[in-house]
């Protein structure tokens, strides 16, 4: 048998047509990704357009893994009830950047942004508007949330639902921008 003349060069080429597959790859499965998540920019924000939710609608969007829903929700909701029956009704111990450290948690009266998970064991929490004091729900172990994702005291999950940071970017439009924790996330 043969052995080849230059086992080093060989070892070479193999490893450029490696890395030669690996990239093209990539340059095809972009295209994918981009058609799954059309708002995602290289430079990790996602922008979303909600001008065409009416109150009590809402829209999902996956953003880093997780599920971000945008929620209209109707002005004067989030004082439906009063603050003795939540248990952090000003998040102070809840995750949220600081724009959102008020009792609103947003940066606008009609509209909540906010991660889907209950904040008990990270079930999907499900939309309720008939019920405007408690539109948010975990089917789950019946966790209760106001419209502005702040737990009822009764309830098994802790903490207030958590909220991403986020800009608003036109009249009904905000961009969803990965931070990190010195941001003002929690
Ligand atoms: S996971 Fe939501 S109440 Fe338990």
């Amino acid at each position: 048998m043969l052995e080849p003349k230059n086992p080093n060069r060989r070892k070479l080429l193999l490893r450029l047509v490696q890395g030669f597959s690996i990239t093209g790859l990539g340059f095809l499965a972009y295209p994918f990704f981009k058609v799954l998540m059309p708002g995602l920019s290289e430079d990790g924000f996602l922008e979303i357009d909600y001008q065409d939710l009416a109150i009590g609608e809402w829209k999902s969007v996956s953003w880093l893994g997780r599920t971000v829903i945008i929620f209209k929700r109707g002005v004067g909701w989030t004082k439906a009830v009063g603050s003795s029956v939540l248990k952090d009704p000003l998040s102070k111990t809840s995750v949220q950047p600081k724009f959102a450290e008020n009792a609103e948690r947003s940066h606008r009266d009609d509209v909540f942004v906010f991660y889907s998970n209950c904040t008990h064991l990270g079930c999907e929490v499900a939309i309720h508007p008939e019920q405007s004091a408690a539109p948010i729900q975990c089917p789950c172990h019946q966790s209760r949330f106001d419209g502005a994702g702040r737990v009822f005291a009764e309830a098994v999950a802790s903490r207030n639902l958590e909220v991403p940071f986020y800009r608003p970017i036109a009249a009904n439009a905000i961009r969803l921008e990965r931070v990190t924790p010195s941001d003002g996330i929690g």
